[in-house]
Order: structure tokens, then C-alpha cells, then sequence
């Protein structure tokens, strides 16, 4: 009870919280009619009060349940990519006589294309775990037959060596000579019409460079382009459940090799520094205009992201400056360009870089196999003015999950780590595999053996 000195004397100030105060208040309230009114009037306030709030409101906290029991491997997804769905045999064709010939005259040539080169170099390569796992010598008892087509070699030596532009008569020259050996010449197409033929288009517009791409249209196609608009069929050729969609090689991992350690520790953080690149991108975007085809206006949004604190968007950087910057930086832009693919996403995955995917209508690769979700942010065009708002309402311990997916688990769909052994998965998700021989889901002994990785 509080009091206070006053003239000489201690005196008592009656207070609101003086229990004798408060009865006699109450029972003047219980007496007066008006009293009661009051009394109502409050009890129907604090009653709509509970009311609205039930309804409307957003401040309640979340009310989070206890986690559901695990639940058995095989029936989870994403699934165990340890194992295997079955192990098919391949056989991989030689290359025909007149195709040596042209070889000769066509070297290889250094460009981003070449992922057909590295698939057909590991199916090769009698020390590799993909030769070791799923390659035959024998034809007849093989379930898939490996077309070894080198179309970009061809079509990339003749416009970034000889400078010459069309078609290089790449058809006459190339196309109808390989393709004619392999059905004329053997047995094996025939039997199925080309339907367990697999071969590489890793060029945007995949089979459409060849005026007699009829010939190959029955087999399967690997292709570095997944497209699900319905437009883009007729101009690229994305054939959404007969193609296999692979990563495409890149300059910066392919060519030049770059060992992403070389900036990374083994947990997949800088050496030096802190991750302190709020976003990257290097490419083009300042000559574009918000209604160009041309990444359908996309990239027009990074002229005003650049000046951003934590941005780091520029035309690209020489090698060793790139390296760097991928090592420093948290979240990665892969917008559409030409095509809904961007060869960047391996890049930012490689150097555990979070990919922010603003192309809509992508189709990943191993889409089926691989969870996507968990190592990158997809952005639609139409919230594409929104990214930095969108990444920085990302909570810091979501970013770094995807960070650590990126790098535990996002890097083993590189086209040097597990590819091969991921289209495999592919393929063994397709129909009319039962008649094959070696492909017997239900017999197959070895099939929860941990496979090797690809990697050679
Ligand atoms: C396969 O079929 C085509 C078209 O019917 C035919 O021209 C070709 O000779 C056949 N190939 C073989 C090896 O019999
Ligand atoms: C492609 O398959 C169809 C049947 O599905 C067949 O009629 C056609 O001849 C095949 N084309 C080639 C080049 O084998
Ligand atoms: C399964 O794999 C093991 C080890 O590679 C091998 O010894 C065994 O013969 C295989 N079994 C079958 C049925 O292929």
C-alpha cells in the first residue's frame, strides 16, 4: 500500500488495489442498474472481443506437431540413390568405318556442347564405375544400344573453326553415314524400331540441326534441354517422355577443370572469406529489354538488382576472378536465356552456390530420382521483380540447408560425378523393359548392392 510523507505525518492514499475499495465499488455496481448495463457491456465486449481474434487472427503462434514416425526406405522419396532400380546392359556401338574418316578431318573442338563427348568417354572407359556397372561387349545381350553420335563435334568444328554457318552439309556428312551403318548394316535397330536406342543432342535445339532427323527420331534422346511449354516441342525438340534430360558440361568445370577445393574447404565454405555475396550472376542482361523474346525480358530486371547492396551482376569475369566469386557467394541467378537451360546452375552447384531457377516450364534433370526443391529456389517470371524480397524472406537456417543439400547431395547429379548412373535410374522407370532380358525387377539378385559412384 503506498504511502507518502506529508506535512510532518505519514498518510495513506487509498489505491485501486485496496480490496476494501474494490467491494464497495463492486456492490455500488451490483445495485445500480446502470451498473449493470456496464457490467453486460463488458462481458459482450471481451466476448467479441475472442471472437474477431479466433477469426482473423494472424499474430496466434504456430502450433507445431510432433514429427510422424520414419518411415521405410523404399517408400520414401527422394530415394535412396544407392540403390539401384535394375542394372540394364548397354552396348555401345563402334564407330562406323566412314565415320573414322571423318574424324580425321574434324577435331574435337572446346565448347560447352561436349557433354556427348563425356558420356561416350565414360561408357568407354573400361575403368569407369558406368563401364563397370553397365556395359556389354555383347550385343545380343544388351537392353539398350548406345548410338555413339558426335553431332555438335561436327556441327561446332565447322562454325567455330572453319567459320562457316548452316548446315555444313552435317546430314550427307555425317548424320546418314552413321545412321545408315547402324541400320543397314546390323540387326539391332530393327528389332525394336530404335526404341532401346540412346543417343546425345547437347545442343539447345537438339535434333532439329539435321534435315534427316527422322532417322533417329524413334530413338531416345539425351538432351540438355527439358522444356514443358507447349510451343517448344517444334523448336527445340523437347520431348517430354521420350527424351532423357542430362546436365550440359560447362567451360568453367569441363574445359578449363576448375577444382572448386582449390577455394572451398571439404564442408563446401570459402577459404578466406564468409559466404559475403548476397547474389551472383554473370551474363548477359544490360542490352536486354523487358519485352525481348530473349529470356522472355527476364535479365532486364538485373540493370536495377546490380546497384543492390550484396549484389555481385556483371558480364563475367575472367576465370580465376569467377572461381572466387562462385566460392564467396550464397544464392546463384540462373535465368532462362535462348532456352529454359542455363549452364551456370552447374557451375553454382559445383561451388555450393544455391541455384535460384527463374525459367518456367524447366524440366531438371532425374527430375524423378533427384529432389530439386531441396537445393534450389524456383522464381516465376511473373514474381521474377519480386527475387529480392522473396531471398531475403528466406530464414537464414533454410538457407543454409539448401546450402548443405547443394553440396552433400546436389553435386552428384554433375555430369562427371553420377549421371550416368541417374539416366540408368531413368531408364529403368520406363515402360517396355519387362521382355528384357536382364532386367527383371522382382529377380534381381544384386540390385540393393551399394553401386560405385560414376566418377572416373
Ligand atoms: C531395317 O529396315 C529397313 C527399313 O525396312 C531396311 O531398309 C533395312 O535394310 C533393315 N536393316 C536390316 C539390317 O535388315
Ligand atoms: C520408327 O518407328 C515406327 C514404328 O513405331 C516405324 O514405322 C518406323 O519405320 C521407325 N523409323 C525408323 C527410322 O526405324
Ligand atoms: C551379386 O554380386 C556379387 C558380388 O559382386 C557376386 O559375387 C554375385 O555372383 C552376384 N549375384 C548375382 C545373382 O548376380
Amino acid at each position: 500500500m503506498p504511502s507518502y510523507y506529508y506535512k510532518g505525518q505519514f498518510r495513506h492514499e487509498p489505491s485501486a488495489f485496496d480490496p476494501r475499495s474494490i467491494m464497495m465499488t463492486a456492490r455500488r455496481l451490483m445495485t445500480s442498474r446502470k451498473g449493470i448495463i456496464y457490467l453486460f457491456g463488458g462481458f459482450f465486449f471481451c466476448w467479441f472481443y475472442v471472437l474477431v481474434r479466433m477469426t482473423f487472427s494472424s499474430t496466434t503462434s504456430p502450433y507445431v506437431l510432433p514429427p510422424l514416425p520414419p518411415i521405410e526406405y523404399s517408400k520414401m522419396w527422394p530415394p535412396n540413390l544407392d540403390t539401384l532400380l535394375c542394372r540394364p546392359k548397354i552396348y555401345v556401338y563402334p564407330d562406323p568405318p566412314a565415320i573414322q574418316a571423318v574424324y580425321e578431318r574434324v577435331p574435337p573442338v572446346n565448347t560447352p556442347y561436349i557433354s556427348e563427348r563425356i558420356l561416350l568417354e565414360q561408357l568407354r572407359d573400361p575403368h569407369s564405375s558406368a563401364y563397370k556397372n553397365y556395359v556389354t561387349l555383347e550385343p545380343e545381350e544388351a537392353d539398350f544400344f548406345y548410338i555413339p553420335f558426335l553431332g555438335a563435334r561436327y556441327l561446332n568444328h565447322c562454325w567455330f573453326i572453319l567459320g562457316e554457318k548452316g548446315d555444313c552439309d552435317v546430314d550427307e556428312q555425317y548424320v546418314l553415314p552413321m545412321m545408315q551403318h547402324i541400320q543397314q548394316k546390323l540387326p539391332y535397330w530393327n528389332r525394336t524400331f530404335g526404341q532401346d536406342h540412346l543417343m546425345a543432342h547437347p545442343m539447345d535445339r537438339t535434333s532439329h540441326y539435321y534435315q534427316s532427323r527422322e532417322v533417329m527420331e524413334n530413338a531416345t534422346f539425351l538432351t540438355t534441354v527439358g522444356d514443358l511449354r507447349p510451343v517448344s516441342s517444334s523448336i527445340v525438340g523437347s520431348r517430354r517422355y521420350k527424351n532423357i534430360v542430362i546436365p550440359s558440361a560447362t567451360a568453367l568445370l569441363d574445359l578449363v577443370k576448375a577444382d572448386p577445393l582449390q577455394y572451398l574447404t571439404h564442408e563446401g565454405h570459402p577459404r578466406h572469406k564468409k559466404r559475403d555475396v548476397f547474389v551472383l550472376f554473370g551474363g548477359r542482361y544490360s542490352d536486354v529489354q523487358p519485352d525481348d523474346v530473349y529470356s522472355a525480358g527476364i535479365r532486364s530486371l538485373f540493370s536495377s538488382l546490380e546497384k543492390q547492396p550484396g549484389y555481385v551482376i556483371g558480364p563475367g569475369w575472367e576465370t580465376d576472378k569467377y572461381m572466387k566469386l562462385l566460392s564467396r557467394a550464397r544464392y546463384g541467378l540462373a535465368p532462362m536465356g535462348h532456352t529454359l537451360d542455363t549452364t551456370r546452375i552447374w557451375e553454382y552447384i559445383a561451388f555450393g552456390v544455391v541455384p535460384v531457377i527463374i525459367a518456367d516450364g524447366i524440366i531438371e534433370p532425374f527430375e524423378d530420382d533427384f529432389d530439386w526443391k531441396s537445393i534450389s529456389v524456383r522464381i516465376r517470371r511473373k514474381d521474377a521483380h519480386k527475387i529480392d524480397a522473396i531471398l531475403r524472406a528466406i530464414p537464414d537456417e533454410e538457407y543454409q540447408a539448401k546450402r548443405r543439400r547443394v553440396w552433400e547431395y546436389g553435386r552428384r547429379v554433375l555430369l562427371t560425378r553420377d549421371s550416368w548412373h541417374l539416366i540408368v535410374r531413368d531408364l529403368c522407370r520406363r515402360g517396355r523393359l519387362e521382355g528384357k532380358r536382364t532386367i527383371d525387377r522382382n529377380n534381381h539378385a544384386n540390385l540393393t548392392l551399394p553401386y560405385v559412384s560414376i566418377h572416373t
